[in-house]
């Protein structure tokens, strides 16, 4: 059984001050929730305060990347050391916008994946295609480069640290979202790609969220799909209500 992981990625939203009584609203929202996982991804800056607000909290932070290093010449890098130390979760890789403005590729985001699972943290590795790559056939040939390309090396005992996040690139922030159905046939894809490269059993095991335009009026439906594990969720992850309403889906 795959336990259900609904994650919230601020992005640059909320300076530290918004963060931290953010977070202690959502505290008090989800304590004692224990039959799914719930991941909020602040901003860098706004990290060791969430996570000092959140002590002995069910909620789990991630950060939006970490670096392929631990430390050297690296100007305005993050060490996954440090986000180790903070007692940060997760580290979120990948994500289209980096893709997009930062030329994040998936040579990058290998590394950065071994480094961050070398450091003891989990990771979510965001994959997904354009509109225009899915609309000349090529969505297929996109997601298993994606993904072949950010597991190369990774072997079969990290997976279980490691969740997929699907996110159509023409679904994120534009409040167009792939029906379940088309978001389940991508889910179980990438899921025969990992079973054909390690195993069905691991294959089995390994959660796949989808992202892109979730909010409370489509998660159910969703959810209710056998390959979709959960969601990472932008827009609909800032206020209180919106995000209580999509982790209690
Ligand atoms: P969105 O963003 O929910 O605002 O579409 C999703 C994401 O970027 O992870």
């Amino acid at each position: 059984m795959r336990k259900p992981i609904i994650a919230g990625n601020w992005k640059m939203y909320k300076s530290v001050k918004e963060s931290v009584k953010f977070a202690k609203q959502l505290n008090e929202k989800f304590k004692g929730i224990q039959d799914r996982e719930i991941v909020i991804a602040p901003t860098f800056i706004a990290t060791a305060s969430v996570i000092d607000a959140l002590s002995f909290s069910n909620i789990q932070v991630a950060t939006q990347d970490a670096h392929w290093e631990n430390e050297g010449a690296f100007t305005s890098q993050i060490s996954p050391v440090s986000l180790q130390e903070l007692g940060v979760k997760f580290v979120i890789l990948g994500h289209s916008e980096k893709r997009q403005y930062d030329n994040e590729t998936d040579a990058r985001v290998n590394r950065k994946l071994k480094n961050v699972l070398r450091n003891g943290l989990k990771a979510i590795v965001c994959v997904g295609e354009t509109l225009q790559e899915r609309e000349s056939g090529k969505m297929e040939k996109v997601i298993s480069a994606q993904v072949n390309g950010c597991f190369e090396g990774i072997g079969l005992s990290d997976l279980i640290n490691i969740v997929i996040a699907y996110e159509p690139v023409w679904a994120i922030g534009t409040g167009k979202n792939a029906t379940p159905e088309q978001a389940n046939e991508v889910h179980a894809f990438i899921r025969a790609l990992i079973a054909k490269k390690y195993n069905k059993e691991a294959a089995e095991a390994l959660r796949i969220q989808y992202g892109g335009s979730v909010k409370p009026e489509n998660i159910k439906q969703l959810m209710a799909q056998p390959d979709i594990d959960g969601a990472l969720v932008g827009g609909a992850s800032l206020k209180v209500d919106s995000f209580e309403a999509l982790v209690k889906f």
